[in-house]
């Protein structure tokens, strides 16, 4: 089947430092041609399982490797969550939960809630996320042309968590708009990206603390069925959860289950728009559609998850102190060839897919049966409504990279 596309690495230098290789990257964040980023990584992985990176002032670390991806993440006690920020070293000024927990208050939040994203949860929400799917295509559909981006992979999964939350769909070109500013913020200085995305987040969060003030005040039975209703009640060591830390939960929320899959849709489809023999596998089987998404969430994976060390310690022979950061780069991970075979050949078929796209270890993806679905859905509802599709060739798609891979835009073509 086809290969993941083989582009131009980002312009990067790999010295051999005292320890383990030194990778100096030359832009972080700015936009660059679609899929350099992953052929970056391939560089990287190539050159050890464990790399230091110059950055901003300071420097931190990134496992490019399966095995020692599962070392890091499996270690919370001396891998915990990073929480200070890499540009300036201080503590950063909020908690995302449960993301930034650790320890038995971030088991506590699991506990809560694990039940809103469980399998059997999600089969239930099949008719809702398959019918907004299908409206969003079928709008698209005879127009013969669209940003896949802008058109459906931002708008999909953003209006499948308003439907969630319980919050109005009309809200959804501001969340877009504080979404790509948070993490798209389309600025090459980090800092100046670190202040925009400080700003967008700043009015999430004031979206969301007038949400939880509207919905106090409202008679209970008035209430909005959803998941922001449900937790004005939520308690937590059998006290009551603060609107401070529901207002920490929806910022996390917001990051984590709006981008990712916008972002992992748009590598999917521009690897089925650019081989066409795989395409045609879906289109002729779409029973395998299931498949289909696993394999392209392997072959391009998109959060680079970070951690810090909680002492002096080593890892692959490498010291790193107290305080310093190790990036786990899943998009590198998913295509590590002491994993998986022949990794950057796309294998619908493959026996056993092993990839940990979705991280592992305790802070595992809480929303992964949704993500799963909504991919699922979203390529088999295009693929019925539009099979024969292609890149628009005068055009290059370009790529964001950073904590998290994403195309910026991937304009499509097909006959109607
Ligand atoms: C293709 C889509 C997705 C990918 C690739 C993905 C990937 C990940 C990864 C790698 C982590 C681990 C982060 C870490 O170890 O620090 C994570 C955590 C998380 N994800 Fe996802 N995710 C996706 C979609 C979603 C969705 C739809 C939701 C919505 C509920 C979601 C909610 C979360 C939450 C709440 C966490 C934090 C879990 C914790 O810290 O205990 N994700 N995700």
């Amino acid at each position: 089947m086809g290969k993941t596309k083989v582009v131009e690495p980002a312009p990067i230098t790999i010295e051999q430092g005292e320890h383990c290789p030194v990778a100096h990257i030359t832009w972080v964040g700015a936009p660059r041609p679609a899929l350099s980023g992953h052929a970056m990584l391939d560089v990287m992985r190539a050159a050890g399982p464990i790399v230091e990176i110059p950055y901003v002032n300071t420097k931190f670390f990134m496992v490019t490797q399966h095995e020692m991806a599962l070392e890091v993440l499996q270690n919370p006690k001396l891998f915990p969550q990073n929480v200070h920020s890499m540009e300036t070293g201080e503590r950063v000024p909020y908690t995302f939960i449960p993301q930034m927990l650790n320890g038995p208050e971030h088991a506590a939040w699991r506990r809560l809630l694990a039940p809103y994203w469980s399998p059997r949860k999600i089969d239930a929400l099949h008719e809702r996320v398959q019918a907004r799917a299908r409206m969003l295509i079928e709008e698209i559909a005879p127009r013969g042309e669209c940003d896949y981006v802008k058109d459906f992979a931002l708008r999909f999964p953003t209006a499948v968590f308003l439907e969630m939350m319980g919050l109005p769909v009309d809200q959804l070109d501001d969340l877009l708009e504080w979404e790509t500013a948070i993490l798209h913020p389309d600025e090459p200085d980090p800092m100046v990206a670190r202040d925009k995305a400080m700003a967008a987040q700043g009015a999430v969060t004031q979206y969301f603390a007038q949400v939880i003030a509207e919905r106090r005040a409202m008679a209970a039975a008035d209430r909005p069925a959803g998941i922001v209703t449900d937790a004005l009640d939520w308690q937590i060591d059998n006290r009551p959860v603060t609107d401070q830390e529901l207002l920490q939960f929806y910022l996390l929320m917001f990051m984590a289950g709006l981008d990712t899959v916008t972002a992992e849709l748009t590598y999917g489809m521009a690897h089925l728009a650019t081989n066409p023999e795989d395409r045609k596998e879906l289109v002729d089987h779409p029973e395998i559609v299931d498949k289909v998404a696993e394999e392209l969430l392997r072959a391009y994976p998109i959060v680079n998850v970070p951690r810090e060390a909680s002492e002096d310690t080593e890892i692959g022979g490498c010291p790193i102190k107290a305080g310093q950061v190790i990036t786990v780069s899943l998009p590198s991970v998913g295509r590590d060839e002491n994993q998986h075979e022949d990794p950057l050949n796309v294998d619908f078929y493959r026996d056993m897919n092993t990839h940990i796209t979705f991280g592992a270890g305790p802070h595992r993806c809480l929303g992964s049966h949704l993500a799963r679905h909504e991919l699922s859905v979203g390529y088999s509802e295009w693929h019925r409504l539009i099979p024969e599709y292609w890149v628009d060739e005068n055009y290059v798609a370009t790529e964001s990279t950073g904590g998290m891979m994403a195309l910026d835009s991937l304009p499509l073509k097909w006959n109607v």
